[in-house]
């Protein structure tokens, strides 16, 4: 087979048998169809997309371009969550050690940043010492002792996915469904899950900005995850400002440990409550989703939920004295303030922007060999709907990169947007999906 046929027969907008698909994540994966080839097979998929049975099969090849790893040694219903990614998104830090908490075994293989948003791995490895590439016996006992274990792909769980996700997030290439759904889905099996609950987002700062292209995503991972045997429901939930007031990898780590202490982040735990619920529902540890909430609530109240992170980073290698006094974490050189030139309310906070600014501080990644500045990010003190005076300050910006300061600033300025008039409030979490179709959901 040759690979630039089966690139051609793509952006014809044919679709590649079992075989052809084969052929070409396998070749990939073993060095043998190069980046330049993958890239733009990548990029035909991106513009004529995949049916549902080529999507399927592109994610059975990428999930079997690694091993499945078998949990059934460990009890219990084990479950795990999803983002499709964002800005601030930070959730996974304080949802796998509640839910952990709850009883509920939570195995979780993440990503790193992606495009303008963050990853989880990232955000792990600003803590001193962590480890996310763990063996998988290390994995497995991890997950027995504190019941979550939170990783990246090795080189056998998925490492089609690791190889492709970085090729697109440098190629212009994460914003295509079947892509998503591959990249995802691929590594979600592979933990040896039994559930899973997808935080699918929607807004500026997601990969599908509008609700409509969110809710395909969503049914495709749905069908999906329940094509391979596993019950999968979704939330959708708004990303046009970012999630939290903290966005940059340690940072956001800070934030996740005052929530765990009970600090009040609304927007944060709300998703996170609701999609702990729903996690905890699954794990057959409670009756509904209201019910999990209440668990989850009482897992953070009791302290409970903090005490399992604290001995989640302490297995994995992570200095726990960071976690007890992060004020000791290095600070940035430099520290802006942007301060309010108008009186009014915040209108909106565009995350897209927000998210591309962060990575211009150092937070992201502009290269896939980029070495990221865990410390560097922007904390937001006030957020949509806020009521502002001339002067108060809007966000703090965080960085070692003298040279991209001034850019930054003038970036941010332009993404916070304050005038007269007290914004409509928009639905944090504005839909169940699953496997019966699309359940709007009213606010709380
Ligand atoms: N998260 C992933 O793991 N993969 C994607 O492609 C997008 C978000």
């Amino acid at each position: 087979m040759n690979p630039t046929e089966l690139i051609r027969k793509k952006r014809n907008g044919g679709t590649l048998s079992k075989e052809e698909m084969e052929f070409l994540v396998r070749g990939y994966t073993e060095g043998k169809v190069p980046e330049y080839q993958m890239s733009a097979f990548l990029m035909a998929v991106y513009f004529k997309g995949m049916d549902f049975e080529e999507t399927a099969l592109f994610t059975d090849i990428m999930l079997h371009s690694g091993i499945v790893v078998d949990l059934s040694e460990i009890p219990g219903v084990k479950v795990d969550k999803h983002s499709t990614g964002g800005v601030g998104d930070k959730v996974s830090l304080i949802l796998a050690p509640m839910v952990a908490a709850c009883g509920v075994p939570v195995p979780m293989i993440s990503g790193r940043g992606l495009g303008h948003t963050g990853g989880t791995l990232d955000k792990l490895e600003s803590i001193p010492g962590f480890r996310t590439q763990l063996s998988l016996e290390e994995y497995k006992a991890v997950l027995k002792k504190v019941g979550t274990a939170m990783i990246g792909q090795t080189k056998e769980i998925a490492p089609a996915d690791k190889m492709m996700y970085a090729l697109r997030d440098v190629t212009g290439t994460v914003e295509s469904i079947p892509l998503i759904s591959g990249s995802i889905m691929s590594k979600k099996l592979a933990e040896g899950i039994d559930a899973l609950v997808l935080d699918i987002k929607t807004g500026r700062g997601a990969f599908m900005d509008s609700e409509e292209k969110a809710i395909a995503l969503a049914k495709t991972l749905i069908a999906v995850g329940e094509k391979f045997g596993k019950t999968t429901i979704g939330f959708l939930t708004d990303m046009s400002q970012p999630l939290g007031f903290a966005v940059g990898n340690w940072l956001e780590v800070v934030e996740c440990i005052g929530c765990m202490k009970g600090a009040k982040v609304p927007d944060l735990m709300e998703v996170t409550y609701t999609l702990g619920g729903a996690m905890v529902m699954l794990g057959k540890k409670a009756p509904t989703i209201e019910a999990g909430i209440a668990m989850c609530k009482e897992a953070i109240s009791s302290g409970r939920a903090f005490e399992t992170f604290r001995r989640l980073v302490a297995a994995q290698g992570g200095d726990v004295s960071f976690i007890d006094h992060p004020e000791k974490y290095p600070k940035s050189e430099h520290q802006v303030e942007i301060k309010s030139k108008t009186a009014g309310f915040v209108q909106s906070i565009d995350a897209l922007e927000i998210g591309f600014a962060g990575i211009m501080l150092g937070a992201g990644r502009m290269r896939v060999d980029e070495v990221i500045d865990m410390k560097a990010g922007i904390l937001f003190k006030k957020k949509d709907g806020d009521a502002v005076k001339v002067g108060d300050v809007l966000t703090v910006l965080m960085t070692d990169r003298n040279s991209e300061l001034d850019r930054a600033v003038q970036r941010l300025e332009k993404a916070i947007i304050v005038g007269a008039g007290s914004p409509m409030s928009t639905h944090l979490i504005k839909a169940l999906i699953d496997g019966t179709g699309v359940h709007p959901l009213n606010p709380s």
